[in-house]
């Protein structure tokens, strides 16, 4: 285990990266023709952080901000309920601090990657206790240097109809809907200067499903911003699979809602998902691009996303193959470098989107 403790400089220089403020300010508006653009950034792992040198580069020269895949979640930190690891989120801080890259913080209350010890919790009293102590130790560990958290991650069950209110899990079973408030009052307490973002998918396509979930997530956050918690945007992770579409008037009238509430957007996990699409190369690449550009450009003329960060940086690491592997056995291209960190066209995209890396 490594105890990287973040200096005063790397805090310094993290901080002024992650948080947008330098980059926001007047001139850089000016400087990009009025018209706001997002900052670049990636998922990353440790371990090609760590092995992969051609890896590291594109990051370093793509990324203004980067975000742990893996590195932050419940499974890999908390092995046991007395021990926290902070090995893999460490190593990638440390990175992040040496380039002035920015950094986001993934994620503090998900279903997903849970240990079976905080899984098995049943008492109320004792999830309260575990859910805010841990966000308490991690948050305040980065405070100053990961200046963007995605607090909650896909509370909205897939089809909030079916399964009525919210995903189950230890959170959600012991303490109901008041986990969501409790994470980000316990997030905003370890680090008051923070951005606190509520993280969901599919919320940008065409259908009922889709629809009934983006009314879900918006009573979220109304209630959320209502009751005067700190929320402070809502993340749209846009793990894009190309034979759906987009939902242009719905997702517009959605964003419209989001920024009433005077809400950030971030895209924080694109990608687009290419197991339907035809086995050529070009034309898959295409493709990709295409879907990624048409949600872009629906998020973009709403509200400008603060920051757009792809699941990933290059197809050599994907989790893609997890859950869509192709039948025709080819291997997936869903990210904006290829395999041999060659540019494709869905760079050229979010490049249209994005400031250029400092
Ligand atoms: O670390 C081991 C490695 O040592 C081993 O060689 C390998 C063999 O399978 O497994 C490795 O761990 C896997 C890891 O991905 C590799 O990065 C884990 O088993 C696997 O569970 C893990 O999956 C991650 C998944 O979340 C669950 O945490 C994916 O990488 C990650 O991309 C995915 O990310 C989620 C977001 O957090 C939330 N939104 C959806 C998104 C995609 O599913």
């Amino acid at each position: 285990m490594t105890h990287f403790r973040p200096t005063r400089r790397t805090m310094l220089a993290g901080a002024l990266a992650g948080s947008g403020l330098l980059a926001r300010g007047p001139s850089a508006l000016a400087a990009s023709g009025g018209a706001a653009r997002a900052v670049y950034g990636a998922a990353v792992r440790g371990d090609a952080l760590a092995n992969d040198p051609a890896y590291a580069k594109a990051i370093a020269e793509r990324c203004r901000t980067i975000v742990p895949e893996g590195g932050l979640k419940w499974a890999v930190i908390r092995p046991n309920r007395e021990t926290f690891d902070f090995t893999e989120a460490d190593r990638i801080a440390a990175f992040a601090g040496r380039l002035g890259l920015g950094l986001r913080g993934h994620t503090l209350a998900w279903y997903g990657a849970m240990p079976a010890w905080a899984e098995a919790i049943t008492s109320r009293v004792e999830a309260e206790r575990v859910l805010t102590g841990h966000i308490e130790t991690v948050v305040s560990r980065y405070a100053g240097l990961i200046t963007s958290w995605d607090v909650v991650n896909e509370p909205i069950p897939d089809d909030p109809a079916a399964s009525e209110g919210l995903r189950p899990f230890v959170w959600s079973r012991t303490l109901g809907a008041d986990y969501i408030p409790i994470a980000f009052r316990a997030a905003a307490a370890a680090d008051p200067a923070a951005r606190l973002v509520l993280n969901e998918y599919d919320v940008e396509f065409v259908g009922a499903r889709f629809q009934r979930r983006r009314d879900a997530l918006l009573g979220i956050a109304r209630g959320l911003v209502d009751s005067g918690v700190p929320l402070h945007a809502i993340g749209l992770q846009a793990h894009l699979p190309a034979d759906r579409a987009i939902d242009r008037d719905g997702l517009q009238a959605f964003l419209r809602e989001i920024r009433a509430m005077n809400l950030d957007v971030l895209v924080t996990e694109l990608d687009v998902i290419d197991a339907s699409l035809p086995g050529d190369v070009d034309t898959r690449d295409r493709r990709v691009a295409e879907t990624a550009r048409a949600f872009l450009s629906t998020v973009h003329e709403v509200v400008p996303p603060s920051a757009i960060l792809t699941w990933g940086i290059s197809d050599r690491y994907t989790w893609v193959p997890m859950y869509f592997t192709r039948s025709d056995g080819l291997p997936n291209r869903p990210l904006p470098l290829d395999a041999t960190m060659r540019a494709k066209p869905l760079m050229a995209v979010i490049e249209q989107f994005t400031r250029r890396a400092a």
